[in-house]
C-alpha cells in the first residue's frame, strides 16, 4: 500500500508509540490523585504540555489539552462566544468543517457570523476582513494557517496584526501547519491556536487549544476542574504523552522533513503536468510543502480515488471528513472554481516516510488510469 493521505491522518511514529506504552498499564494513575502514582502521571502530562508549548513557542500554561483539533476549534469559537454573547464572529470561507459548522451552530443560536471571502488562489481577502473589523472591532476572527485540501497558506500574521489594530481577537486553526512549518504563537499575534496530534505522527483523539490566558473563554465540558478549569474530564494520559513526544520530534525534525517533502512534491507536480487534462488547484499560491490538489478533466474525483485504490494507492478526494458525500469541495467553490471542475478534485498529501518510488508508482498508476479513461491531449 502506498499511503499518500497524510493530511487526513498520519501513522503513529514508533518513538511516539514507545513513549505512550507505559501509560496504559504501568503508570495508570489518575493525574489528579495526590499520592505518588498520581504525581508520576501528572508529571508526564506536564512534560507533554511543555513539549507541545515548545512546538509553537508558547508558555506551557497556555496549553489546554482537548480530544483533538475539532474540540479545540469548538472551544475557541463556542467558548469565546458564550463568554461574549453580543460579539460577532468572522470565519474564512475555506475553513475546516469543525470551524464552519461551529460558526453555523453559533449563528443558529443568535451570534452574528460573517464569512470572509477568498481570492482565486484561496487566500483570504484583506478587504473582507477590514470590512468586518470596521463594523465589529471587538469581534472574533478565525482563519486557518494552512488549508487541509489545497495546502494554501494564509497570511495569518498580517491578518492577525490587522485584527489586533482594531482590538479584535484572532483564532487560528494550525492543525495542518503544526510540524510542517515553524510556528510562533506570539509572533503570529494570534490569541488562540488549535492543534491536533494525529496530523504530526501522534495518536488520534488528542489535541490542544493554545490561548492567551487573559482571554475569557467558557469551558464546553464542565467537570472536575482539569485543564485549569477549561476542559473537565480525566486526561487522556497516554494520548497526551504521545502528543508531547510527537511535538518534540516535529520540532527537531520539521525542517528536514519539509525539505524532503518539497522535493518529492516537485517531482510529483512535474509528473502530473505531463499528463493530459490535468489542473493543479491553487498552484499559484504559497502552499504546504506536502500537498497537491489536482483534477483530471472528465474523471470524477471519487472515481479516481477508487481507481487508485485498486492499485493499492491511498489518496483522498477533497477532505476526508466530507469525502463520500459527492459534494464538490467548499474550498474550491469559494475560489470561484465551477462545480464540474471542483468535482474532479483529488488530494495527494505526502508524509515523511514517502519515497521517490512511491511518487513514481503513483504517477505510473495514474497514467494507466488516464489511458483507460481514453483521455488524450
Ligand atoms: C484544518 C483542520 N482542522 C481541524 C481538523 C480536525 O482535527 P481532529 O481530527 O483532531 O478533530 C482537521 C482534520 O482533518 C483539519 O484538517
Amino acid at each position: 500500500m502506498i499511503y499518500l493521505d497524510h493530511n487526513a491522518t498520519t501513522p503513529v511514529d514508533e518513538r511516539v508509540a514507545a513513549a505512550m506504552e507505559p501509560y496504559f498499564e504501568r503508570f495508570f494513575g489518575n493525574p489528579s490523585a495526590l499520592y505518588r502514582w498520581g504525581r508520576v502521571v501528572r508529571d508526564a502530562v506536564e512534560q507533554a504540555r511543555a513539549q507541545v508549548a515548545a512546538l509553537v513557542n508558547a508558555d506551557p500554561a497556555q496549553v489546554v489539552f482537548t480530544s483533538g483539533g475539532t474540540e479545540a476549534n469548538n472551544l475557541a469559537l463556542q467558548g469565546w462566544s458564550r463568554a461574549h454573547p453580543e460579539r460577532a464572529l468572522a470565519v474564512s470561507a475555506v475553513e475546516h468543517p469543525s470551524v464552519l459548522e461551529t460558526a453555523k451552530a453559533l449563528q443558529r443560536h443568535g451570534t452574528e457570523v460573517h464569512w470572509l471571502a477568498v481570492d482565486e488562489h484561496g487566500v483570504v481577502r484583506r478587504d473582507s476582513l477590514t470590512a468586518f473589523l470596521k463594523r465589529h472591532p471587538d469581534g472574533l476572527v478565525s482563519c486557518m494557517i494552512a488549508n487541509n485540501e489545497t495546502g494554501v497558506l494564509q497570511p495569518v500574521r498580517r491578518l492577525a496584526g490587522l485584527a489586533r489594530e482594531y482590538g479584535a481577537v484572532f483564532h487560528t486553526d494550525a492543525v495542518q501547519a503544526a510540524g510542517r512549518l515553524p510556528l510562533d504563537f506570539d509572533d503570529l499575534e494570534v490569541q488562540m491556536m488549535s492543534l491536533s496530534a494525529h496530523k504530526l505522527y501522534g495518536p488520534k483523539g488528542v489535541g490542544a487549544l493554545v490561548l492567551d490566558r487573559r482571554l475569557v473563554v467558557e469551558p464546553l465540558l464542565h467537570g472536575g476542574g482539569q485543564e485549569q478549569g477549561l476542559r473537565g474530564g480525566t486526561e487522556n494520559v497516554a494520548g497526551i504523552v504521545g502528543f508531547g513526544k510527537a511535538a518534540e520530534l516535529a520540532r527537531a525534525e520539521w525542517r528536514e522533513r519539509s525539505a524532503r517533502l518539497a522535493e518529492l512534491r516537485a517531482r510529483l507536480e512535474a509528473g502530473l503536468r505531463r499528463l493530459p487534462g490535468v489542473t493543479l488547484f491553487a498552484a499559484g499560491a504559497e502552499r504546504l510543502p506536502n500537498t497537491v490538489q489536482f483534477g483530471i478533466e472528465g474523471i470524477d474525483g471519487e472515481m479516481l480515488v477508487m481507481a487508485l485504490d485498486r492499485f493499492q494507492i491511498a489518496v483522498s478526494s477533497g477532505s476526508a471528513c466530507s469525502s463520500g458525500g459527492g459534494e464538490p469541495s467548499h474550498v474550491l467553490l469559494a475560489m470561484g472554481i465551477d462545480e464540474a471542475r471542483a468535482k474532479t478534485a483529488v488530494r495527494i498529501s505526502l508524509g515523511k516516510d514517502n519515497t521517490e518510488t512511491d511518487v513514481d508508482r503513483f504517477l505510473a498508476a495514474l497514467e494507466r488510469i488516464v489511458a483507460d479513461f481514453g483521455i488524450t491531449r
